[in-house]
């Protein structure tokens, strides 16, 4: 294996979910303390972390392609981590099967990563795959940059176990991060500059700690504490499950100013039956009557879901229940996604697998009604007077692109900054967006 000197540069390319951005955010923070800068865009880095996904397969297939592109045209390539959900899930095969790659790291291992890259630099191989999580966030360096959104990973981790799916897996199971780091945390990142912080979690709304009195709270009392925090304007969390939300988090949307209208909650099916087979522990109603509580909290709240077609055995009339389910609900927005069978998961190995056509059919259907859905909300938000959150320079001169409390994206024109939070008329609504008019600037 040979030798190399240490490198200076380094690029960290996340795929997949929010916790992934988090992740990578913080593993070049890392590298950032031990002196290496973020490759300059264009220009080759001498570290390349690929911080991958497993969710659905084909995810490692890339990874190899990835690495095969980092080679440069002297045969020569840049060091190389496999970070994230595949080091986790196919380490020692990534290890035998590439050797341009010197270090393989977990989700759970990464505070590690300046170790690893002091061997890497000897020549030697590392892989790192330990769990649980709760050392690597102790490990990790103090938050020092950040947009006016950041992430803050507030649980990791799944114990649900839905038969599908490889995150209980790949992440291990659900831990809760201790709320006095959480609410240093949030304080540093609103320090520096941060006026929104989205909360992560696998199953955020799982999240449970002490609060500074000892007493036990969930995410609703995280939510109110970090609503105290002056500079910060917007809370969001994500990904939520159903069977943790909790009478707390539904009531503080109606209480807490600062927690957004929006609520992802995915469903993955409208029909019990599929429901039951994928471990979803709860069915289509059950879920349908909890987003009527939730609207009885907040009329105006912005529903999103993901959906899963083609789980093995899912007939035609279980997917049409799909469809009544996303007719009743009208989301603002969704994922949709065709089944993937993940090696190891029970679905995987389950009879009737369905054909790809008939997934595609399905997709496509189910898409076309979500796509309806979220240009009538779109639609229906003509003429609000709303706050924007400017999240940066649209792509006209003078044009600038930022977030309504609804989670749309909203650009407009006129006097603003990154950072402002100004007062806009919505004004046309496509699929993906909607244009404003400003009519206050952000206060100065
Ligand atoms: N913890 C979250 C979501 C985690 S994964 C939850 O339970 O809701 C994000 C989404 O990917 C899932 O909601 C599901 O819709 C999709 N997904 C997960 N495994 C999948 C698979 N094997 N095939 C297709 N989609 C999958
Ligand atoms: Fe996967 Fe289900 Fe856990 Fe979500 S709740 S991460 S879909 S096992
Ligand atoms: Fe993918 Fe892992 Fe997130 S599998 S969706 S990166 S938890």
């Amino acid at each position: 294996m040979r030798q190399s000197p240490p490198p200076r540069t380094y690029r960290v390319k996340s795929f997949g979910c929010q916790m992934n951005v988090y992740d990578g955010e913080r593993m070049a923070e890392l590298l950032a303390e031990r002196g290496m800068s973020a490759a300059p865009d264009g220009e080759d880095a001498d570290l390349v972390v690929l911080n991958t996904c497993h969710i659905r397969e084909k995810a490692a297939e890339k990874v190899y392609s990835d690495i095969g592109r980092l080679r440069r045209e002297d045969g020569s390539s840049p060091l190389i981590a496999v970070a994230g959900c595949v080091a986790q899930a196919e380490g020692d095969e990534i290890m035998s099967r590439a050797p341009a790659v010197s270090m393989v790291v977990g989700p759970q291992a990464y505070h590690r990563l300046p170790e690893m890259l002091e061997k890497a630099s000897k020549g030697e191989r590392a892989t790192d795959t330990d769990m649980p999580a709760d050392a690597k966030f102790a490990a990790l360096p103090a938050r020092r940059k950040t947009g006016p959104t950041a992430f803050l990973t507030v649980q990791e981790g799944c114990d649900k176990f839905c038969t599908y799916c490889v995150v209980p897996y790949t992440r291990g199971a659900e831990i809760s991060r201790p709320y006095s780091d959480l609410v240093a945390e949030a304080q540093r990142l609103v320090e520096a500059g941060a006026r929104e912080i989205t909360l992560l979690g696998q199953n955020v709304n799982a999240w449970t700690g002490d609060d500074d009195k000892g007493r036990a709270i969930g995410l609703d009392g995280l939510i109110k504490e970090l609503a105290k925090l002056p500079e910060l304007q917007r809370i969001r969390y994500t990904t939520s499950h159903p069977n943790d939300m909790t009478d707390g988090l539904i009531a503080a949307h109606g209480e807490v100013d600062k927690l957004m209208p929006y609520l992802h909650l995915p469903v993955q099916s409208g029909s019990d039956r599929v429901l039951k087979a994928m471990n979803r522990s709860h069915t289509a109603d059950s879920y349908l009557r909890l987003l009527e509580r939730v609207r009885a909290a907040r009329p105006d709240i912005a529903l999103s879901g993901d959906f899963i077609v083609g789980f093995p055995g899912e007939t035609d009339a279980e997917f049409e229940e799909t469809l009544s389910m996303v007719d009743a609900v009208g989301y603002a927005a969704a994922f949709s996604f065709k089944y993937s069978p993940r090696p190891g998961t029970p679905a995987a190995t389950m009879d009737d697998q369905i054909a790809l056509a008939v997934m595609d059919e399905r997709l496509q259907r189910l898409q076309a009604a979500l796509n309806r859905d979220q240009l009538a909300f779109n639609k229906a938000s003509l003429g609000k007077v709303c706050k924007v959150l400017v999240e940066r320079k649209g792509k006209y001169p003078g044009q600038w692109l930022g977030k309504s409390p609804w989670l749309q994206s909203v650009h407009f024109e006129g006097e603003a900054a990154i950072g402002d939070i100004v007062t806009v008329e919505l004004a046309e609504a496509g699929p993906n967006s909607l244009s404003g008019r400003l009519l206050a600037p952000a206060p100065a």
